[in-house]
């Protein structure tokens, strides 16, 4: 068996040796040129004039262009239209792309980019929620509202209530390897694209629709990202269909790579948010009804805007049956960088909001927060008395699958809480100015798209006759180890060791109309299409081998590289070449669609989600109340990975996974200034965690469970849940600072140094 085995990602060596390929890397022919873009300085305004001669005349330039000059749609959104490349003269943020240059070097592009001439009728921007709220800009009519019970009375009768407001702030994605592009042109017309980027299709979509062709006219290719995390869902639009459109004006290869500046000023990132509660509960923190009201700043353009915000209203329940609820959505339009997909695509927000509420019930009441979280739980799945016992969402999907409440339990044994609970509190009674803290979180995350028909993904697969195998599917390979575990599935069909099939480049010529690569649905939809173009080829060799070596194809075992045809066992590579010399087709295609999904976004109804993905941690942090500054002394993760595809990737995931979800809401902090100025734009201003802000002490382990769906081999998705680990910091972090004062907290996220201390102080007042 290949699959459940721990195999290093098939990149590692070439990762950590510097010799695996990225897109700035790919070796391109003698005379390619390079772009860059000339960026707006206002937020928001017209153009009124545009002087680009000094651009033109610069050294190594070859061509510059504007909107005017572009070859059919000005348009890289990925869903309204409402995103030129090229400004139309119009201007919605301080970064967008107005001109590009074509030069014969990267930097003599950069360098005549800054020569412009640009002068600006400039309009008050819109910046801030507040700003958005006062303005009525918006994206939809009003707000999205999703409601279950009657949430009005459900706060009314309640024993206790409490309101509150939690700001979440953005998150840059911070990929190691920036946006890439590189354009190839080929004959009459057609163009080759290599793209650094989670979603080649779209990639392929708008570089016809940029260059006026049909799709059959441009092919995609994409190895792998050096990183993507939601930031190349959309955000590599822009690159490659000026590369491409560059290529057809010149004929010459073109390629164009964001400098780590322009990539954060000119790019999208996580929303931030500013969530208000009104909750109501009882003596025990069993929750009556909660009423959320999610501030959401979307930035100039809708782009993935709306199922994020989405996303955000169906986690604001994250582990916990409300038995009544009403979630309200504003999804504001500002003169800002539009903002994208991040790792949990909303979830991580809306999560973050009931864990606050929780935590914030707990302080009120005296109690655990740990207990208050167990008293709100949706039951176990399976049979209780005979009968299912199951919670009901805010948008009416029944959880039929949680084991939050074991998992839970076997974490808290696992990490000692108890015990270190009192300990925290017996150093905190004897320490004025460090402060302990400890925190435990649930994670139920959703697993599928919630645009329903994105869950399909195709597959291609090659046997060749000396039993080596080619595989091909629509997924594509950001650091996550979907190839690997792909490849460890194909492996497995044909009983063959992993080393014998060879991973090959996304490519849009040989899986057609793929999704992007996100959801944390990868492994969940490949490895199911590879399956089934695997399965084919197999059963159309058995049935070839049966009848040379009469038997029947039901008989034929494949396992350890031997094929078992009755009492013989020869080699899978002289299978292979018995099945060509018989004219069998050793070649399929593989397609896959999730069973069971249907959701209405507008009505707030349905079953957005095959299943869920359950996880906990446990972070112990100390802070100086003096300066703010804080470690990590030690985390626990239990997570829930199904019967997992290749457990060393999936704690990788969960490692990953948790220190970027901790960075956001502790240390990484975007400051845009009263111009709508991004000041935080180089690691210099913007930080995120180094390996030294790991916890001390770090155990992750996976729950032992199957996924009660038929996933492949019963696995469970794993890419963006573990982000929500992190939550367990912030909250560590906020009971560390209950001990300044009788207050609640409230902190706000990131919770920087800064914040901690000035929080430290007020509570000490
Ligand atoms: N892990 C690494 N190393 N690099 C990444 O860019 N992206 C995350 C997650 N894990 C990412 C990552 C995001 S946002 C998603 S949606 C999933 O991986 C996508 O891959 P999967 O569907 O194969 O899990
Ligand atoms: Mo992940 S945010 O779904 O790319």
């Amino acid at each position: 068996m290949s699959v459940a085995k721990p195999l290093p990602h098939d990149a590692a060596k070439l990762h950590v040796t510097g010799m695996a390929r990225y897109t700035d890397d790919v070796p391109t022919p003698k005379g390619t040129l390079h772009l860059a873009f000339g960026l707006s300085s206002i937020a928001k305004g017209r153009i009124t004039s545009l002087d680009l001669t000094d651009v033109r005349a610069a050294e190594g330039v070859v061509r510059v262009f504007t909107a005017e000059a572009l070859p059919a749609a000005n348009d890289v959104s990925p869903s309204i239209h409402d995103e030129p490349l090229l400004s139309d003269g119009a201007i919605h943020y301080v970064g967008q792309p107005i001109f590009c240059v074509i030069a014969t070097s990267h930097l003599a592009a950069r360098k005549a980019a800054r020569l412009a001439k640009v002068e600006y009728e400039q309009d008050t921007p819109i910046l801030t929620v507040d700003d958005a709220l006062a303005a009525n800009s918006r994206f939809e009519d009003g707000p999205r509202v999703y409601a279950k019970g009657d949430i009005e009375t459900a706060l009314e009768i309640a024993p206790h209530r409490l309101q509150g407001t939690l700001e979440l702030g953005g998150q840059e994605h911070f990929y190691l390897e920036g946006q890439a592009a590189l354009a190839l042109p080929q004959d009459n017309g057609d163009m080759v694209v290599h793209a650094s980027t989670q979603h080649p299709t779209e990639i392929q979509h708008k570089v016809a629709e940029g260059l006026g062709v049909p799709f059959h006219a441009v092919r995609v290719e994409v190895r792998r990202m050096g990183g993507g995390f939601g930031g190349k869902e959309s955000q590599g639009n822009a690159l490659a269909g000026a590369c491409a459109i560059a290529a057809q004006m010149t004929g010459k290869p073109c390629k164009m790579r964001y400098d780590r500046d322009d990539d954060m000023v000119i790019t999208g990132k996580r929303h931030d948010f500013r969530i208000s509660y009104d909750v109501g509960f009882d003596d025990n923190g069993r929750l009556t009804g909660v009423d959320f009201t999610h501030l959401v700043r979307c930035g100039w353009a809708q782009d993935l805007s709306l199922p994020v915000a989405d996303r955000a209203m169906l986690h604001a329940d994250n582990a916990y049956d409300l038995p009544a609820a009403r979630i309200t959505s504003h999804r504001l339009k500002t003169n800002t960088q539009s903002a994208t997909a991040f790792r949990g695509f909303g979830g991580p927000q809306g999560l973050v909001g009931i864990e606050r509420v929780m935590d914030h019930i707990a302080h009120h009441l005296a109690l655990d927060p740990l207990e208050v979280r167990r008293r709100n739980f949706y039951p176990s799945g399976g049979s209780i008395s005979g009968k299912m016992k199951v919670g009901v969402t805010p948008y009416g999907m029944e959880v039929t699958d949680s084991v939050i409440a074991e998992l839970v339990d076997q974490l808290v044994e696992q990490s000692d809480y108890a015990a270190r609970r009192a300990s925290v509190a017996e150093w905190n009674a004897s320490n004025p100015i460090l402060k302990k803290g400890i925190a435990l979180t649930p994670v139920k995350f959703g697993i599928s798209f919630t645009l329903t028909h994105l869950n399909q993904a195709g597959a291609l697969v090659h046997v060749y006759s000396d039993g080596s195998i080619h595989m091909n599917h629509g997924g594509t390979e950001m650091g996550q180890g979907l190839f690997q575990k792909v490849a460890q599935v194909a492996a497995d069909r044909f009983g063959i060791d992993v080393g014998a099939v060879k991973i090959t480049a996304t490519d849009t010529g040989k899986v057609p109309n793929t999704s992007a690569t996100a959801a944390s649905s990868g492994s969940d939809l490949n490895g199911m299409a590879v399956k089934v173009a695997c399965d084919t080829i197999r059963d159309r060799m058995a049935e070839h081998l049966a009848e040379l070596y009469q038997t029947t194809p039901q008989k034929i075992v494949f396992a350890d590289g031997q094929v078992q045809v009755g009492a013989e066992s020869i080699p899978f590579g002289h299978a292979a070449q018995l099945c060509y010399e018989g004219r069998v087709s050793l070649s399929s295609t593989g397609f896959y669609k999730t069973p069971e999904v249907a959701w209405d976004r507008i009505k707030g109804q349905g079953r957005p989600f095959y299943y869920f993905a359950y996880g906990a941690a446990v972070s112990e942090v100390v802070v100086d109340t003096l300066s703010g500054e804080n470690r990590i002394l030690r985390t626990d993760i239990l997570h829930d990975a199904g019967s997992s595809l290749n457990p060393a990737l999936d704690i990788g995931q969960i490692e990953g996974g948790f220190v970027q979800g901790a960075g956001w809401l502790t240390m990484e902090e975007l400051v845009w200034d009263d111009a709508g100025r991004l000041r935080t734009h180089a690691p210099s201003t913007y930080k995120i965690p180094a390996v030294a802000d790991r916890p001390e002490v770090f155990n992750v382990h996976l729950f032992d469970n199957v996924n009660a769906s038929e996933t492949i081999y019963r696995s469970k998705a794993v890419g963006e849940p573990p982000f929500m680990h992190g939550t367990s910091v912030f909250l560590a972090l906020s009971h560390a600072l209950s001990d300044c004062g009788a207050e609640y907290p409230a902190l706000d996220a990131p919770a920087t140094p800064e914040r901690l201390m000035m929080t430290a102080d007020r509570l000490a007042q």
